[in-house]
């Protein structure tokens, strides 16, 4: 099977590049290399020892994707392509909804018009907002209060409608997988690939790790009062290639015959929360380096603690998280480690 991968050059992509070809499907990449590196898709072909189609071009730009669907048989896709910083896209609103909304409207009616019925969207925890308790199941409202978790609810939407429509037809056309990822964080066993964040990282693990490496001189904790057993934010972290595990297993599903067409919903997650102490204590246990740290004001737009119930993904897709926090903070140690300046040598 030939899997089309948006973004698979990025963080999350790159790690489901090496899932997909290390469970035997061909794959091609499409990537703007807007917040990526194409040396991390020559680090995918030397941890798998295979070389594969990429394609540096844009999900927004139709004609591209009508080169790219011609010129490949494409069987199914998996989106990534998309920007992810909640602050950047409260300054950005527009550049977010083009990125996000409008590109996947585009690869939608590519996919349409090319007879591509499979697929499946990196969509976001984000989407639930502050729930109104932990574990947080799928079928828990969606309320996003940031334009980049409102881009991530208008594209499920499209998604349903879509399905929506197929509803009406005499053969169903849209088999699509909608994942929620909680907290990815964590880096393939190589050391290989790994999170390359441009600029100083928004999201916790890639900052620690930075301080660990010494480029960055020490973590500011966002809150220390929260209603949490340390008073800092609790999250569901999980290891990236967990989650790239569960792209695969996500696609058998869709290409399972005895899967109907339609529009399935799954969390990715772990079940586990930690908060951010326990993060920095595993982090210095795993790197053998102090992590120092000061207390701050909370961040605009945070919640107090949001974790997962897997146990949807796990039922229906045979999939559960196996990597623990230490292996997380192990896997990111030796990356950043072995690549202090992360791809750019
Ligand atoms: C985790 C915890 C912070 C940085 C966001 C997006 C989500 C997903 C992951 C894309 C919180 C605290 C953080 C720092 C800190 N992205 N923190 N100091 O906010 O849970 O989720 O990134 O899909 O959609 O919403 O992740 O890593 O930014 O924060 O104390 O320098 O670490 O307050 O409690 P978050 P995060």
């Amino acid at each position: 099977m030939a899997v089309l991968v948006t973004g698979g050059a990025g963080y999350i992509g790159s790690h489901a590049c090496v899932a997909l070809i290390q469970s035997g499907h061909n794959i091609v990449v499409l990537d703007n290399l807007s917040n990526s590196c194409r040396a991390s898709l020559e680090q995918v072909s030397e941890i798998t020892g295979v070389k594969f189609p990429v394609v540096i071009d844009d999900v927004n730009d139709r004609a591209a994707l009508d080169r790219l669907f011609t010129a490949y048989q494409i069987d199914a896709v998996m989106h990534f392509a998309g920007m992810k910083a909640v602050g950047e896209s409260c300054e950005l609103p527009l550049t977010y909804y083009r990125n996000n909304v409008a590109g996947t409207l585009t690869l939608c009616e590519a996919m349409k018009d090319y007879g591509v019925r499979t697929l499946i969207f990196s969509s976001s925890a984000t989407v639930y907002g502050e729930p109104l308790s932990n574990p947080i199941t799928e079928d828990f409202p969606v309320h996003a209060t940031n334009p980049y978790g409102q881009s991530k609810v208008m594209v499920e939407q499209v998604l349903h409608d879509l399905v929506q429509a197929d509803a009406l037809a005499a053969v169903p056309f849209w088999n699509i997988a909608i994942l929620r990822y909680f907290n990815p964080v964590g880096a393939h066993a190589s050391g290989k690939i790994g999170e390359d964040p441009l600029g100083i990282p928004n999201n916790l693990l890639p900052f620690i790790s930075l301080v660990a490496v010494g480029k960055l001189k020490e973590l500011s904790v966002f809150g220390g009062s929260y209603p949490t057993p340390d008073g800092t934010g609790v999250r569901d972290y999980i290891h990236v290639m967990d989650l790239a595990e569960g792209h695969v297993k996500a696609l058998d599903k869709l290409t399972d015959e005895k899967t109907s067409s339609g529009c399935h919903t799954w969390n990715l997650g772990t079940g586990n929360g930690y908060s951010v102490l326990e993060m920095v204590s595993a982090f210095e246990a795993a790197s053998g380096r102090p992590i120092p740290y000061k207390i701050v004001d909370c961040r605009p737009g945070d919640i107090a603690e949001c974790w997962a119930d897997p146990s949807k993904a796990e039922s229906e897709l045979g999939w559960k998280a196996t990597r623990g926090l230490m292996e997380m903070m192990e896997d990111t140690w030796r990356w950043q480690s072995q690549n202090p300046n992360g791809f750019s040598k």
